[in-house]
């Protein structure tokens, strides 16, 4: 996750959006989004249904497979069986090894609250980033990732054309009303042929997907409870972020929006 330092000291010059920005989703879902295929059911989730903020985007949005990029695959609702087993783990991952709120290395405290689950987990201080097998926090290992989440995980990866996806890292993003990431790379994990797989959970976030290059063009789309991102191949290193989270309200997860990014980091 490089350049979340630069990003988060000059938020406000990287994310630059209104809601008008995030209504013009609807645009980028009918145009710049090639939608391919229905998954699961064929009609419209609406948010009404999904017990979500009714006035966060003005449109429905449908259950499908849609083509962000080469290499980069929205798939809407594929976790949403697992979402309450899903936010049981993650319950019993805090427990374990507790939200924390990281600093960056440039001294920034950022808005996101995290914690790992896996072999190796990603850590952000004074130092710099990287992955360590060990909680900073606790001193102990992390907790071992739930069969749930490596399978989820591995599912997700193969519908969006990356077979055999074993993620040794799994990071928990809290989002709480505000909280944001600004627009990053995936930069520090060893194996640049895996793809990074993100699950959605709670709260609906305005995901921001840039290109290559962090002056590239950035699409904003909305992520709901149950969808799934999967980046890889050519679009491994594009640019990324969530913009502030609005109020709203998730029967999982309350006033917050839960992130699961999975990774092979070695
Ligand atoms: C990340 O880029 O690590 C998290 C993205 C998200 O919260 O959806
Ligand atoms: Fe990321």
């Amino acid at each position: 996750m490089a350049g979340v330092m630069d990003a988060t000291a000059g938020c406000a010059g990287n994310i630059a959006y209104s809601d008008d920005n995030v209504r013009g989703a609807k645009g980028i879902h009918e145009s710049g989004i090639c939608r391919m295929q229905d998954r699961g059911s064929p009609r419209p989730v609406a948010m009404s249904e999904a017990g979500l903020n009714g006035d966060l985007f003005d449109f429905d949005v449908p259950a499908a497979t849609a083509s962000l990029a080469a290499g980069a695959t929205l798939l809407r609702s594929f976790a949403r069986e697992d979402e309450a087993l899903l936010m049981q783990a993650i319950t019993q991952v805090i427990a374990a090894s507790p939200l924390r709120q990281m600093t960056t290395p440039g001294g920034y405290r950022m808005s996101v609250a995290m914690t790992n689950t896996g072999l190796v987990g990603w850590v952000s201080d004074e130092r710099g980033y990287r992955y360590d097998a060990v909680d900073p926090l606790t001193g102990a290992p992390w907790p071992r990732m739930p069969e749930l989440f490596r399978d989820l995980a591995a599912r997700a990866a193969l519908q969006a054309g990356f077979a055999g996806f074993e993620p040794d890292a799994c990071l928990v993003n809290r989002y709480e009303p505000g909280a944001r990431l600004s627009l990053h790379r995936d930069y520090d994990e060893r194996d640049a042929t895996a793809p990074i797989v993100s699950v959605s959970l709670g709260v609906p976030a305005r995901f921001l997907w840039g290109g290559l290059k962090r002056t590239d063009p950035t699409k904003r789309l909305p992520l709901l409870s149950g969808d799934v991102v999967v980046w890889g191949g050519p679009s491994r290193f594009v640019y990324h972020g969530i913009a502030p989270l609005k109020p709203g309200h998730h029967p999982l997860t309350g006033t917050n929006r839960f992130n699961l990014t999975f990774r092979k980091a070695r």
